[in-house]
């Protein structure tokens, strides 16, 4: 498994800012979409293309395109939901599949409560977007989910990890074709399961405090 911890001075200022409790939830989803669509940058380096010819006013041009099969993004519901746009934003033409998975918050075990995934993935490159990598658990079941589908190869986009989360996805996934990019890696995870110092709730910083 890569670890890819982006490291450029606006994704810092970016994160500063959602880190920041006063900063209220539409200037936090603004920042959020701005942020994802750094991080797609540095994640999509490998995105597969194929060559293709166009002609310009003055004669014809070589150029690429997004190879076929199209790339599938898995926003976790629900918090992945707002980084959905700054990365589409960048691939219009990927697909979008959904999984709904909420932890337990006493127990931190993630429970899959939505699954709407294309049901074959053979060869597909996959990116799964949830923003906060905590315990691992959520990304694990969803890596899990991707590959038993045939995917060939899954980069998972998140805000901010902490090492514990990194650790145990790493454990999980073994020898498989998996990518991780963050924009922080922080210093821990609390006794309830948050990152210290993270963001606090992304789900609540992004759509208000509604379950
Ligand atoms: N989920 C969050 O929203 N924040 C954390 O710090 C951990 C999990």
């Amino acid at each position: 498994m890569r670890v890819h911890v982006a490291d450029h001075p606006l994704i810092a200022q970016k994160v500063t800012v959602l880190r920041d409790e006063r900063t209220p939830s539409p200037q936090f989803r603004q920042l959020t979409a701005e942020l994802v669509s750094l991080l797609t940058y540095e994640a999509t380096r490998g995105i597969r293309t194929e060559k293709v010819a166009v002609t310009t006013p003055v004669g014809p041009a070589e150029g690429i395109a997004l190879s076929h099969p199209r790339p599938l993004i898995v926003p976790i519901l629900r918090a992945g939901l707002g980084m959905l746009q700054g990365i589409t934003d960048l691939l219009p033409t990927a697909e979008v599949g959904f999984l709904g998975i909420k932890r337990d918050e006493e127990t931190l075990v993630p429970h899959t409560y939505a699954n709407r995934l294309p049901d074959d993935l053979t060869g597909r490159q996959v990116y799964i977007i949830d923003p906060m990598l905590a315990t691992g658990g959520t990304l694990i079941d969803s890596i899990a989910y991707v590959l038993e589908r045939g995917a060939t190869e899954v980069t998972c986009i998140c805000l901010i990890g902490a090492p514990e989360g990194v650790a145990a996805v790493e454990a999980a996934v073994g020898d498989a074709n998996v990518t991780i990019v963050l924009g922080a890696l922080d210093s821990h995870l609390n006794e309830k399961g948050y990152i210290v110092p993270g963001l606090g709730d992304a789900g609540d910083r992004l759509f208000g405090t509604a379950n």
